[in-house]
């Protein structure tokens, strides 16, 4: 099997890349290295694997995306602009990656001929702000409407430019399945964070709390703090992007919500608490208004992907921040320099 990952020298891509070179598939990274830091997972990854392939270009270049499509027989699409802040500052930008950058992938994949499966990273934006009571609970906020968190169901409402780019790009995935065939599978992600993460303000937001703690330097929050996220270890979507693969024929055409759920979530304060334990000392934060497009609480309903894909998350909280801290207290100088 021949997977083509875009965006494959960043945090989840690099991930991937790793893993299903580890079961020896043939595998080829395609990136503008774009994202701060990145070459770094690229070293890495060619130092372990000498066999892959690293090809830097845009996913806004449709003749080489062309080209590279057309050898492989599976495109994990992670390639794009992916954060709320930067698509409002920029939002021609935020569309052509996105949205440019997918539709051309979709085009590739279409005039291919083979039907290549396609795999893309949509968000928990696609839902918008989202209905429903919002009350307070000790440091987080819970939302009445949803006990077992957000379904599939959930009606679309893209908001901020990253939500409808990424949204805009999750429909025509889902389309390109239902009218050409191509079996695309659509993962609409909660937060992942996880070791190699290279967190920063805008985004990665798991990452970017315990770096800066780490590092002593004053965290903003913005909004309350109760805010509320369901939280994936990199390790748990890695498997479920295998079992996505092994499934493909069945699974074609279908798009699935992923996090930690419930049992995996955290409010932003409540990280606070979990890192002072774990760090040993207290953190400084600061407060500011909150962000436009910033949900009081999303928490995937993964109930879907359990019951087809058999999958569920398996890493604890803690055991996976864990895992990311002692990471970055063994690359302090990589994060210095990149985040
Ligand atoms: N990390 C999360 O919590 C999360 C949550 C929901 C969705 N996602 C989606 O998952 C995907 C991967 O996210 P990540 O956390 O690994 O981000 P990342 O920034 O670490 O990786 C993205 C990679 O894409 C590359 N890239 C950006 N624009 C490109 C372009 N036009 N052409 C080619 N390469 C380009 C960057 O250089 C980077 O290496 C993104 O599509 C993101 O929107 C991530």
């Amino acid at each position: 099997m021949k997977i083509l990952i875009t965006g494959g020298a960043g945090f989840i891509g690099m991930h991937l890349a790793d893993y299903f070179l580890s079961k020896r598939k043939h595998v080829t990274i395609l990136d503008n290295f774009s994202r701060k830091g990145v070459t770094y997972n690229a070293a890495y990854l060619s130092k372990k694997y000498p066999r892959i392939t690293i090809v830097k270009t845009d996913v806004r270049d449709f003749a080489t995306v062309k080209r590279k499509v057309k050898k492989h027989d599976v495109v994990i699409h992670l390639a794009g602009q992916v954060a709320v802040t930067t698509s409002i500052a920029n939002p021609r930008a935020d569309f052509e990656n996105n949205v440019i950058g997918t539709f051309n992938i979709l085009e590739a994949a279409r005039l291919a001929g083979h039907k290549p499966a396609v795999l893309y990273a949509s968000t928990n934006k696609v839902y918008g702000k989202l209905r429903g009571k919002i009350v307070k609970k000790g440091k987080r906020y819970s939302n009445l409407a949803f006990p077992n968190g957000v379904s599939e169901t959930e009606p679309l409402d893209f908001y901020s430019p990253y939500g409808c780019s990424k949204g805009a790009a999750d429909q025509y995935m889902h389309d390109y399945a239902r009218i050409y065939g191509i079996p695309t599978v659509v993962l609409r992600q909660s937060c992942i964070y996880g070791t190699r993460q290279l967190g920063v303000e805008d985004q990665g937001w798991l990452a970017h709390f315990l770096i800066q703690s780490m590092f002593e330097k004053l965290l903003t929050i913005y909004g309350t703090g109760y805010q509320v996220r369901d939280v994936l270890y990199i390790d748990d979507l890695v498997f479920l992007y295998d079992k996505v693969l092994q499934n493909i024929y069945r699974v074609g055409g279908e798009v699935f919500n992923v996090g930690g759920g419930n049992a995996r979530s955290l409010s932003l304060l409540e990280l606070i608490v979990l890192l002072e334990k774990m760090m040993k000392k207290k953190i400084n934060i600061s407060f500011a208004p909150k962000r436009p497009g910033d949900q009081d609480v999303y928490v995937s309903d993964t109930s879907k992907a359990k019951k087809i894909l058999n999958w569920k998350p398996l890493t604890p909280c803690k055991t996976g921040i864990l895992m990311m801290y002692e990471w970055a207290k063994a690359n302090k100088d990589l994060l210095l320099e990149f985040t």
